[in-house]
């Protein structure tokens, strides 16, 4: 199912609206200046995809059911998060293999460092506040399960996930499939709307994936250049090339059109940044601020 997500005629947008997105905790803002400051240019081609980075994480807690809601809420077409295992095998949404940046565990269970994920239980995870080292208003938030996180996006945004830690936690493939299955109509309906995405940055993880669910997208990512060998190996059975953004030009971008898949760096956060690979004819992009995205690229579904 290639390119399931270069939909429609997007333009951009010849003059981009103000824009400040609520963003507590101090976290790096992209403004109305910094997206003005690039020259507005028309372009016809196929839709940019907008991907919210673990929720809509420059406004509320990473990968929480808080940054899910608010991604839903900012029209987000898909959102990334990020899922592993628990000691009691239940899947989680949390992107370190660890729990102390994220959390306050260090303080509830002071005795437990290192404090890998998949030493703790679920129940143990769930006496943790996730949302506190964001901004105090997150006070409560909860390590969601990927079952609530997927229940969060109420199937109005679709779901980019991405398996991590595939080596600490032997056979989570089968397990993510087996809990997508267990959500009555999920796949069905996912399948039916392009809506789902499993990436990784581990080849074998996707690999499995495909196999176990051959009609789901998948996607590689790379945090550096990949070789044309892998190019066109991954090109027999990827559908997405998720590069980082640095290494990101317009050959590359080329490349991965030409052997028929689709491309969508991450993570870019800047309006100018945004415009300037758009201009190269990316098919998404994974930004911590959909909003700002939303109003850089007017996205036709
Ligand atoms: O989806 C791209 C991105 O999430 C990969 O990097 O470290 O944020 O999981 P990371
Ligand atoms: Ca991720």
């Amino acid at each position: 199912m290639r390119n399931i997500v270069r939909v429609g005629i997007a333009v951009l947008a010849a003059a981009v609206s103000a824009v400040v997105v609520a963003v507590p905790g101090g976290a790096t803002v992209p403004t109305a200046e910094t997206a003005m400051a690039a020259p507005a240019h028309s372009r016809k081609g196929p839709a940019v995809v907008d991907y919210a980075h673990r929720g809509a994480s420059g406004s509320a807690p990473e990968n929480t059911i808080a940054a899910a809601r608010f991604a839903v809420t900012q029209g987000a077409t898909f959102v990334e998060t990020d899922v592993r295992r628990t000691a009691d095998g239940e899947l989680v949404v949390m992107h370190d293999d660890k729990l102390s940046r994220t959390t306050n565990v260090e303080e509830v269970f002071p005795d437990r460092a290192p404090y890998w994920v998949h030493d703790f239980t679920l129940a143990e995870i769930r006496q943790l506040d996730a949302g506190s080292w964001f901004a105090p208003e997150f006070t409560g938030e909860r390590v969601p399960t990927l079952r609530e996180f997927v229940d969060a996006l109420k199937r109005r945004s679709g779901l980019l996930l991405e398996i991590k830690g595939s080596l600490l936690y032997p056979g989570i493939e089968a397990d993510i499939v087996a809990e997508l299955k267990s959500i009555p109509g999920y796949l069905p309906w996912a399948l039916a709307t392009g809506k789902l995405v499993i990436q990784s940055f581990w080849v074998p993880a996707v690999r499995d994936i495909h196999t176990l669910l051959p009609d789901v997208p998948v996607g590689l990512l790379f945090e550096t250049r990949p070789t044309d060998d892998v190019l066109v190996e991954a090109s027999r059975w990827a559908d997405q090339i998720n590069p980082g953004n640095a290494f990101t030009d317009q050959a590359l971008v080329d490349r991965v059109h030409e052997l028929g898949m689709s491309i969508n760096p991450y993570v870019v956060n800047n309006g100018r940044d945004m415009r300037r690979f758009v201009n190269l004819g990316v098919d998404g992009i994974i930004t911590d601020y959909p909003a700002v995205m939303r109003d850089i690229v007017r996205i036709t579904r």
